[in-house]
């Protein structure tokens, strides 16, 4: 059963208060709060078998590696990926790296469409732009209707030229909470040229709903753990692991390598090859935590309490006076990202003013510039829900944005 007051108790800093007033958290899309359990994961890493992985034959070490190992193994079956295709990255955005430079830029070239979209976050958008001269790739990207959703008209013509050979997308938007019909859209892409490659970023879905590799028909999954109830400095990019065995590396050092001579270096098998390093082992582990604790709460049921909270805040703000919602307005159409403009005042006065009444929002263009501009701003006001957010909290938002209408006499 899915009870959102018994599943708060899990979160520590829920308890505090910010300015005398309960913390009314609404910028989990930022990054996530993190429940008792991962807190605790970490500590006992360091307490009880804190070793590097992978190098020692000691116990330690070997209980280390058993650990980090075990949590890519349910990290990888929570997204329906092979362990093998499981790469530890520090997050979604080192991971669109690894895309970036070790395919895009070896197997793209002159006459090739890398194909990306207005909607997507700068993860999604500068690591193309930095390969692109090195690989000489058309760098093209889908727009974006003024009510957030991709222009498919657009879409369906750039791939009818069958040169799309990377498309990449994301799962849902961190601005304006559209979810895209990936499985759709990559069919088309294939449809087109069967050698395409698709690349999704699932930073906002994979914390969000249920999100499965293979039902998105995509070759990569890219994820960050800071916004799923696990620490910041772990994620990962999930793949098929033939493709990525076919990749070069992306960094080079200890752990990616078979054999080093000083004449040259064979490389170790996937996904070690793209591990350059000692990894981040505590913040894994505490990861693995964080997808067996989102695993026992469902995220079909997750899915369904943000729904219900999207079907309450959606319609609230609306009937404010003056405040414009961005994105779909149907709760099965979108995240709980919600970015909305309240009219003749700026995001970070709105965002400033709301602190003090203790509820946390996000202004700014999110790292979404291209998208917020088709909105025709230059930074939203962004309130985001998560597990543990409640109908209470879309009241004292509700109550902050009214309030901050009357500071600014509005
Ligand atoms: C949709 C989306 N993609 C990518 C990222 C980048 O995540 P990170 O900064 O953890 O790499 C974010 C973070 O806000 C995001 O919302």
């Amino acid at each position: 059963m899915f009870d959102v007051e018994t599943i708060r108790k899990d979160f520590p800093v829920l308890e505090r208060q910010v300015h005398g007033r309960p913390v009314v958290y609404l910028n989990s899309a930022a990054t996530a709060q993190k429940p008792r359990v991962v807190i605790d994961a970490i500590s006992r890493f360091y307490e009880t078998c804190n070793s590097n992985v992978h190098r020692g034959v000691d116990a330690l070490s070997e209980e280390a590696t058993e650990a980090f190992e075990s949590a890519r193994a349910r990290i990888a079956r929570f997204v329906g990926a092979d362990p093998r295709g499981l790469v530890f990255t520090r997050n979604a955005t080192e991971a669109f790296n690894i895309i970036a430079y070790s395919y895009a830029r070896p197997f793209l070239g002159p006459g090739d469409i890398l194909l990306s979209t207005q909607m997507e976050h700068h993860a999604n958008i500068v690591p193309w732009q930095l390969v692109q001269p090195l690989a000489g790739f058309d760098l093209r990207f889908v727009p974006v209707t003024p009510d957030g959703l991709l222009d498919l008209e657009a879409f369906d013509e750039i791939v009818a030229t069958g040169r799309v050979k990377l498309f990449t997308v994301t799962h849902m938007s961190n601005v304006v909470g559209t979810i895209n019909p990936v499985a759709e859209l990559a069919a088309r892409v294939r449809a087109a040229n069967p050698e395409a490659v698709v690349a999704v970023d699932g930073a906002q879905s994979v914390p969000h709903m249920p999100v499965d590799l293979l039902a998105l028909d995509a070759d990569f999954l890219c994820f960050s753990g800071h916004k799923m109830c696990g620490p910041a400095g772990i994620g990962a990019l999930a793949g098929k692991p033939e493709l990525l065995d076919r990749m070069p590396p992306f960094l080079g050092g200890g752990e990616m390598i078979s054999n080093v001579t000083l004449e040259g270096t064979t490389f170790n098998e996937v996904p070690y090859k793209f591990e350059a390093g000692t990894p981040a082992t505590a913040e894994a582990v505490g990861l693995g935590v964080a997808v067996d604790y989102l695993s026992a709460l469902g995220m079909a049921d997750v899915r369904a309490h943000e729904v219900e909270l999207l079907g309450a805040a959606l319609p609230a703000l609306e009937a404010v006076d003056g405040v414009t919602v961005h994105g779909p307005h149907d709760p099965e159409d979108r995240g709980a990202a919600i970015s909305f403009a309240v009219e003749g005042l700026h995001p970070h006065d709105i965002g400033t003013i709301m602190d003090r009444e203790g509820v946390m929002v996000r202004a700014g263009h999110h790292c979404a510039k291209p998208l917020v501009r088709v909105l025709g701003a230059a930074a939203t006001t962004r309130a985001s829900f998560y597990l543990y957010s409640t109908a209470g909290e879309i009241g004292a938002l509700v109550d902050a944005i009214e309030a901050t209408k009357r500071f600014f006499d509005r």
